[in-house]
C-alpha cells in the first residue's frame, strides 16, 4: 500500500494512474477504523481499478473541542486493516496540509442542515461539506463510498457535488452492525461496558418504530412507541427522534409517495453521542 502525507505527492501518483488508464474509488475517512469502513472499501474495490483511503480527523467539523480531543487516533492499525482489505493507496495529511490557510468560505445548506445532526452540531456540515470538497479536489475519484450511517452527511454531499458539479458518482452503503444490532462507530470504543448494553436501544427503537410506522402509516405513533422505549431508561439520553423524506429530509407524517422515508435517532450513552438510521422503500408500504 502506498501511503502518502503530501497532496503532490499523492496527485503525482494518481495523474501516473490516470495516464495507465486506471479509474479509482474513494473512502474519505476520520481513521478508527472498523468493519463498516471496510465495506466501503470492498465495495470501492469492487466496482473500480483500486481504492484511495483518507484519513483525515478534521477540526473544523467538530463543534465540540471535547470531543474532538477524545476522538480515537489509531493509524498503526488502520493502516494495517487497510493493507488487508487490499487498500492501495492511503492518504493521511496533517492540518498544514490540509488547511495551509484560514478558510474563509461558509457553505450553507438551508433546510438539509437545519434538521437533526445540524441542529445539535451547528456548524458541523460546514467543516464536513469543507473538508470533503477540499479531499474531491485532492483525490479526484471517479467514485466516493459514504455509510448510510452518516444519511444527513450523505444527503449533503449529493447537494455538494450537485451544486458545484463535482464529476463523481456518490455510493452509499448500508450500515453495518455488530451482532446485538448496534450500528458500527469510531465511537463505540469509548463506551463503558454499562453503556455498551444500553446502546442497543437504539437500534432496537429503530426497529420497533419501523414495524409500527409500516402497521399504521402514521409517524405520531412511530414516534410514541420510541418514547416509550426509551422512558424508563437510565444512563441513555435521547436526543431526538425523527422520520424525513431520506432525500430531502424534510418530517414525514403520514407515508405516501416517498420513494424512501428515513427513521433517524440520535442519543447519549453516558457522554458519547451515538446515532443510527433505517431506511424503509415505498414498495415496503405500497
Ligand atoms: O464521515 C466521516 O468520517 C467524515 O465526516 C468525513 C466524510 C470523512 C469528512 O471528514
Amino acid at each position: 500500500m502506498h501511503f502518502f502525507t503530501s497532496v503532490t505527492l499523492l496527485k503525482q501518483y494518481l495523474h501516473a494512474q490516470r495516464m495507465a488508464g486506471r479509474r479509482w474509488g474513494f473512502v474519505p475517512t476520520m481513521g478508527a477504523l472498523h468493519e463498516g469502513h471496510l465495506s466501503l472499501v470492498r465495495q470501492s474495490e469492487a466496482e473500480n481499478d483500486f481504492t484511495v483511503v483518507s484519513i483525515y480527523v478534521n477540526p473544523t467539523q467538530f463543534n465540540n473541542p471535547d470531543d474532538l480531543a477524545k476522538y480515537p487516533r489509531t493509524l498503526e492499525s488502520d493502516r494495517q486493516m487497510l493493507e488487508s482489505a487490499g487498500c492501495e493507496v492511503l492518504f493521511a495529511p496533517d492540518d498544514a496540509e490540509m488547511y495551509p490557510g484560514p478558510v474563509r468560505l461558509r457553505m450553507s445548506f438551508g433546510a438539509l442542515e437545519e434538521v437533526m445532526e445540524g441542529k445539535f452540531r451547528p456548524g458541523h456540515f460546514n467543516g464536513v461539506a469543507t473538508v470533503v470538497a477540499r479531499l474531491f479536489h485532492m483525490v479526484e475519484p471517479a467514485a466516493a463510498y459514504f455509510g448510510q450511517k452518516d444519511l444527513q452527511q450523505f444527503a449533503l454531499i449529493r447537494q455538494l457535488v450537485q451544486d458545484l458539479a463535482f464529476p463523481v458518482r456518490l455510493v452509499r452503503c448500508p450500515v453495518v452492525r455488530e451482532t446485538d444490532g448496534l450500528a458500527m462507530s469510531s465511537r463505540n470504543r469509548r463506551i463503558d461496558p454499562d453503556g455498551r448494553q444500553v446502546a442497543t436501544v437504539l437500534s432496537y427503537a429503530l426497529q420497533e418504530a419501523e414495524e409500527a410506522l409500516l402497521k399504521t402509516k402514521s409517524a405520531g405513533i412511530a414516534r410514541s412507541v420510541v418514547g416509550g422505549i426509551f422512558y424508563p431508561l437510565e444512563g441513555v439520553f435521547l436526543e431526538y427522534f425523527e422520520i424525513a423524506d431520506a432525500y430531502t429530509l424534510e418530517p414525514v407524517e403520514v407515508l405516501a409517495g416517498q420513494p424512501e422515508v428515513a427513521l433517524c435517532i440520535a442519543a447519549s450513552v453516558g457522554d458519547v453521542r451515538l446515532i443510527d438510521n433505517r431506511i424503509i422503500s415505498r414498495d415496503r408500504w405500497q
